[in-house]
């Protein structure tokens, strides 16, 4: 079996403890008939826990929804993040523009030439970097620098593709996946990190003055227009190219969901004059918990992690945290079930050893013997497995990840039925795109099946039918250009 590409979900390795099993030294005294009931015992237990049957989904999506507009009346539910963002591409923008994108394991910068209404995107340009583990738990400036380093080295690349108009300044679209408290379209406090990143001196702080201080330093000379999450970003740059697009959903690293929502729901932005009376708002579903199937292994998960008791939702669905969840189920099995014989693979010890594209890996073997399974085991952890424990091993991870696809699902209708309520007809009466990116979903498949169907099952066939849930590829980079281009200081040139 080939191990499949799957970058972008790859955990990073971040300072968690860790975590030993709870019946270690029993192992020795059993009989393999007391182990083999105790590893069924255990995937059992874990089986019924996670489980999302029909009502499970529907109370989630409904907690959910009422979360969401409490967080738009005021500071409870879910962080429900005003974008400032109001007025979408129109596809006139012209010029060039550039991209950066934080967020996950990946740093990107981008540039792109727009070329107006016939001609659209004329030309782009990308560098990409893995983001240098040690990065994420240096200082403010360090990793600032580092930005503006990358965008630096990109402007300087010579290419007679793309053309700043003389006498004006380069102009960025910053993508910044994290929670910020937007305080306009260029500026922002970063409330918390996620994902594993810990860098000092950065919470709460305005992100775009840190950015500016850095490409000063750097000796660049050029203006943040947008300060954008990479779920905002992702529905501007599918919305360019289709105008039903109403959702845009981040699933990889980590996970997030923002939409179009009409000024006057708003009450926490009471008294904002907007001429289009819309503003995209980024929901931050990472954080919600409510009626969530959860785990001794997602509690255990959780303690352990950089931000316990925070992002609840994501640490149950994103690409960051399916493999460890899995790590800590087969540790039990292997401590009390024997899943790998006698003694337990030392390896296993490792957090975050699985990544969620090892499961993925897995679950695409299709091998008779599951070949495949026991290579990527042994490659990754050193396990020794027979055919019977790597049929457990699939079925662990088969119950961690159409958990996680699930409920994603159900987060989707969330947003969907809110969106619907207040607009009788708007969604589900019509063609609605719900655009989606991020390495879980562009290279997990069943988590993809686990997800529609979720949603399907949730909403029914007829109202599906109208719905179409779509990749939209990188589509971050090239959204947060244009929203560059859209908040551009030049806009009346175009
Ligand atoms: C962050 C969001 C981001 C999402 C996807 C989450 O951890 O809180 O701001 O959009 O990851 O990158």
């Amino acid at each position: 079996m080939s191990v499949i590409a799957v970058g972008s979900f790859l955990p990073p390795p971040p300072p968690y403890r860790r975590i030993k099993p709870r019946f270690t030294t029993m192992v020795s005294l059993r009989s393999d008939a007391v182990s083999v009931a105790e590893t069924s015992s255990i995937l059992r237990k874990l089986k019924e826990e996670c489980a999302t049957p029909l009502p499970v989904l529907r109370q989630v999506a409904d907690a959910m929804s009422a979360d969401m507009r409490a967080g738009l009346a005021a500071a409870h539910g879910l962080p429900m993040i005003p974008s400032f963002v109001e007025d979408l591409p129109t596809g006139n923008e012209k010029g060039l523009f550039y991209a950066l994108d934080l967020g996950g394991t990946y740093f990107r910068v981008l540039r792109v030439q727009l070329g107006g209404n016939n001609e659209r995107v004329v030309a782009t340009d990308f560098d990409q970097v893995s983001i240098p583990p040690q990065l994420m738990s240096a200082t403010c400036e360090e990793l600032f620098d580092f930005i503006a380093l990358g965008l630096a080295k990109l402007a300087a690349k010579d290419d007679g593709r793309f053309n700043l108009s003389p006498g004006k300044k380069g102009e960025i679209g910053f993508t910044f996946s994290f929670p910020v408290r937007q305080t306009s379209i260029d500026s922002g406090i970063l409330v918390k990190w996620t994902k594993g990143f810990a860098v000092s001196g950065a919470a709460g702080r305005d992100v775009v003055a840190c950015l500016n201080e850095a490409m000063e330093r750097q000796g660049l000379d050029m203006r943040v227009s947008a300060l954008v999450n990479d779920a905002v970003a992702t529905l501007a740059g599918a919305e360019y190219w289709d105008n039903d697009v109403a959702v845009a959903i981040i699933l990889g690293t980590g996970t997030n969901a923002c939409y179009v929502e009409q000024i006057d729901a708003i009450p926490k932005l009471q008294g904002h004059v907007s001429s289009s009376g819309k503003m995209i708002i980024s929901t931050e579903w990472g954080a919600f918990s409510k009626r969530l199937p959860s785990t001794e292994f997602d509690r255990a998960m959780d303690a352990a992690s950089i931000n316990p008791g925070e992002q609840i939702f994501e640490k149950t669905i994103s690409g960051m945290y399916l493999g460890e969840i899995v790590r800590l189920v087969l540790l039990e099995m292997a401590a009390t079930g024997e899943l790998f014989g006698k003694s337990i693979p030392e390896n296993l010890y490792t957090p975050f050893i699985l990544g969620t594209p090892d499961l993925c890996a897995m679950q695409q073997d299709k091998s008779g013997d599951l070949q495949g399974v026991g290579s990527l085991l042994y490659d990754k952890a050193r396990v020794e497995s027979t055919f019977s424990a790597r049929k457990t091993v699939l079925e662990v991870c088969d119950t961690i990840v159409k958990r996680g696809g699930s409920l994603a699902g159900a987060g989707i209708v969330a947003i969907l039925q809110k969106m619907e309520e207040d607009s009788k007809g708007v969604i589900f009466g019509k063609r609605t795109v719900v655009a989606i990116d991020g390495g879980l979903y562009e290279n997990y498949p069943q988590y993809r099946t686990y997800m529609q169907d979720s949603v399907k099952e949730l909403i029914g066939s007829e109202k599906s039918n109208n719905l179409v849930i779509e990749h939209s590829k990188d589509g971050s980079g090239i959204g947060a250009a244009l929203l560059a281009a859209t908040n551009s200081m030049y806009k009346h040139d175009f």
